[in-house]
């Protein structure tokens, strides 16, 4: 089929504090084969959150800023606390609709709850601005939240250590509260903690679903691209800017993307 217009051709822009967008851009890429993606990684200034709320939120317009120079058609905060933190602000940097991991992996965990009792495992920025709970709470009423900040889990992705006895045992130490909550369903609130979902789910049991935030999202962005998707039989372009690039990058990118002749990574300065 033959693409229609200029417009459906334009990208769609994603992006993140470092590599946990990518599982989201991933997602995208499976669930949207056709359309091209500029994605950026702001991993010179990973974790954002560490930062003040007046930092992630200058960080998140920079980056938000940048990718808007590529003209893309749509735009995904595949960022848990910049959707948390500074949504509104990132909006008015964006002047095309923006979908953000929040929202849609809180309404899938609304679909999935049983018994009203889920967990949240998010940085502390996300965590402090309580936004899970409420958003949750507007879905569920009477839903019971029990969230946890897990500070070292983004590290330890950054620097590529996500197998093995440490980040297992360190997984185990945040789960705690969350098991003893009696929760049937865990919201994975901060993308980079998609790479320890086997070490998550192993923790809690099969009986406890795991939200699935890139998925959730993907559908999410499909929906709302509706008419304007680019209709091609041939895979869309997937080029990654980062303003850190690293061997971590590589190995992450490698393993999340079959057809590598379809991907570039760019270094970016922030
Ligand atoms: N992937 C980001 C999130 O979803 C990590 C935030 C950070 O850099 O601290 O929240």
């Amino acid at each position: 089929m033959m693409d229609m217009t200029t417009h459906d051709h334009a990208p769609i822009a994603v992006f993140d504090s470092g590599l946990g967008g990518l599982t989201v851009l991933a997602a995208l890429h499976r669930r949207l084969p056709s359309e091209s993606f500029v994605f950026f990684a702001d991993r010179a200034r990973v974790p954002y959150a560490s930062l003040s709320p007046a930092l992630i939120t200058r960080y998140a317009c920079e980056s938000a800023g940048f990718l808007s120079e590529q003209t893309p058609k749509a735009a995904v905060i595949a960022c848990n606390t910049v959707s948390a933190v500074a949504l509104r602000e990132v909006e008015g940097v964006l002047k095309v609709p923006v979908i953000n991991v929040l929202h849609p992996t809180a309404a899938a965990a609304a679909r999935v709850t049983r018994n009203k009792r889920i967990g949240v495992l998010a940085t502390n920025a996300t965590v402090k601005r309580n936004t899970y709970s409420v958003v949750l709470n507007e879905l569920v009423p009477g839903v019971e939240v029990t969230s946890q900040g897990c500070p070292l889990l983004v590290p330890l992705v950054e620097e590529g250590w996500t197998e093995g006895d440490i980040p297992r045992l360190i997984v185990e130490h945040y789960l705690e509260r969350i098991q003893t909550a009696k929760v049937d369903t865990v919201v994975l609130g901060c993308t980079h903690y998609e790479y320890f979902r086997e070490h998550i789910q192993h923790a809690m049991g099969g009986a406890v679903s795991l939200v699935d935030t890139p998925a959730a999202t993907a559908d999410e962005v499909a929906r709302h691209l509706g008419d304007s998707r680019r209709a091609s039989d041939r895979p869309g372009r997937i080029d990654i800017y980062s303003s850190d690039i690293s061997d971590a990058l590589y190995r992450v990118v490698e393993s999340l993307f079959s057809d590598h002749s379809i991907v570039t990574i760019n270094p970016v300065s922030s």
